[in-house]
């Protein structure tokens, strides 16, 4: 198939947040617990965090991630986790039936991330406690001294108060699973005023309300009108979440939902812009997807295995083992992420480590790179700077979620300071190459300077531990030539090139 594309450097869609590419990790299963933590083996270090998980995580460049929860945080005491290790209590986590043993608190959190230079976006529990613990949890890590909970936390050795620059008001609060689930009205007002208590503690903070748990829930978008009517002034962003997966077995349909996520991006901006105008707001509130990934393939089966298990501590759930499909539906995603960065300025890929996750660590054994570990990674790496538009003009398929999807997925990015221009392309046809002409105007005297590529292999090819198949090579077959990127696109392959 033919495709003709073009960018300018003049079109530019917005300037990237960085925080595009960040993460979110909860206490569950065994992300915390023998993921990124795990006294005794031997790659822990004196913290008890393990250094080989720590090396995937830092060549990832993740600017920020979300923690603790997730559902889990819905019924979470902070200071159960704080103070003396042998002192704190095992709990009952009601999220994932699961026993808590507290041995990772805020402050252990704190240590391991900063040691990564990643900043935290601290989740307040908005489902079984309310203002008064969130408040308290401010005072304990935002505060410098001489309050009652600032001297406690330099009681537990931690002098200088935390840089918190994100708060999570509670989880998916519209989800009748959730403990504390509310009416949108009901959680807006507290929202609002949980929001005014932790601007106070934590001057220029931003703060982000939560939306629907996913665009099929009954109560959506309606819920969003509701939410942000009673809190739009106080907030800086509403929160989307969605978990996508191919049970039909249609890979064109499965691609296809990155089309159907642009447009739960733009009916939620609609939101946005409703409220803004109907409350003659001046301040601008934004998109943060802070949970997305692929998450289906063993879904029912640990559906039934938590539901009916005798409370286990840190037990193994959720642990999907990705595909090279599911490499090319993220590189894809993280594509419209780029696309819509005018209004999604943060997203959270959920979650990091073991649970429905790019990076897996076995207890007592190796970490590995999952195969979705890699769009995740380049796409953090250079998806840096300004999103360029990009015209493309080719063939197109319709599927039962979107009709006119483009074959070839492309997004761009500019880095004005590297001088440096990336595509991101993807070609989601089954079997026909893509033959691509890409005017690069503006960027006439840009040389193909790096190509990256994953293809050939089989849609269920995963990677595992000590078998890492499904991983970026060098690319042939494109080049640059006046101006013009020119070339052959295998199908089912996902390219990142560097022009300088
Ligand atoms: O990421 C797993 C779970 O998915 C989170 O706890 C919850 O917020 C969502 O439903």
């Amino acid at each position: 198939m033919r495709v003709s594309a073009a960018i300018h450097r003049a079109f530019e869609i917005s300037v990237i947040d960085d925080r595009l590419y960040a993460a979110f990790i909860e206490h569950m299963g065994r992300a915390i617990y023998s993921g990124i933590y795990e006294p005794g083996h031997p790659e822990a270090n004196e913290h008890g965090f393990r250094r080989d998980v720590a090396g995937l995580v830092r060549d990832l460049n993740i600017p920020a991630i979300r923690y603790p929860g997730g559902n889990f945080v819905s019924a979470y005491n902070w200071e159960d986790g704080i103070g003396p290790k042998e002192d704190r209590p095992t709990r009952l986590d009601l999220a994932w039936r699961s026993k808590e043993s507290n041995q990772v608190g805020i402050n252990e959190f704190a240590t391991w991330a900063e040691d990564l230079g990643i900043d935290m976006m601290l989740a307040v529990n908005l489902g079984s406690r309310g203002i008064s613990d969130a408040r308290n949890f401010a005072e304990y890590v935002s505060h410098p001294s001489g309050s009652y909970w600032s001297d406690l936390r330099r009681s537990h050795g931690v002098e200088q108060p935390y840089n918190v620059k994100m708060w999570c008001l509670g989880n998916e609060m519209d989800g009748p699973w959730q403990i504390g689930h509310k009416e949108a009205k009901e959680y807006g007002r507290l929202a609002d005023e949980t929001a005014k208590a932790l601007r106070q503690l934590t001057p220029g903070a931003e703060m982000i309300v939560c939306g629907s748990s996913n665009n099929e829930m009954p109560t959506y978008p309606d819920w969003e009108r509701g939410v942000l009517e009673e809190c739009y002034e106080n907030v800086d962003y509403i929160s989307l979440h969605n978990y996508y997966g191919n049970s039909s077995r249609d890979t064109l349909n499965f691609f296809g939902k990155v089309e159907e996520t642009g447009r739960y991006i733009q009916a939620i901006s609609g939101v946005i812009d409703f409220v803004k105008a109907k409350k003659r707001a001046k301040n601008d509130v934004h998109i943060c997807f802070d949970e997305w990934n692929v998450w289906y393939h063993d879904r029912e089966e640990d559906s039934r295995r938590w539901r009916t298990w005798d409370w286990p501590e840190a037990p193994a759930l959720l642990e999907e083992n990705y595909t090279f499909e599911d490499t090319l539906f993220i590189a894809c995603l993280l594509n419209e992420f780029i696309r819509r960065s005018d209004r999604v300025k943060i997203a959270c890929i959920a979650q990091l480590v073991n649970v429905i996750a790019p990076i897996r660590a076995e207890a007592g054994g190796p970490a590995w790179r999952q195969s979705i570990y890699w769009p995740y990674q380049l796409a953090s790496l250079y998806g840096r700077g300004r999103a360029l538009r990009v015209s493309v003009d080719g063939p197109t398929y319709d599927c039962n979620v979107a009709d006119d999807v483009a074959y070839l997925d492309v997004a761009a990015t500019h880095d004005t300071q590297g001088g440096t221009v990336t595509l991101f392309i993807v070609n989601r046809h089954l079997t026909e190459a893509a033959d691509l002409r890409m005017a690069l105007t503006g960027f006439e005297n840009a040389q193909l300077a790096e190509h990256q590529v994953i293809e050939g292999h089989d849609l269920m090819t995963r990677n595992g531990p000590g078998k890492e198949t499904i991983a970026p090579v060098p690319g042939k077959g494109l080049a640059v030539e006046d101006g013009t990127l020119g070339g052959a696109i295998a199908p089912l392959s996902y390219h990142v090139l560097r022009l300088r």
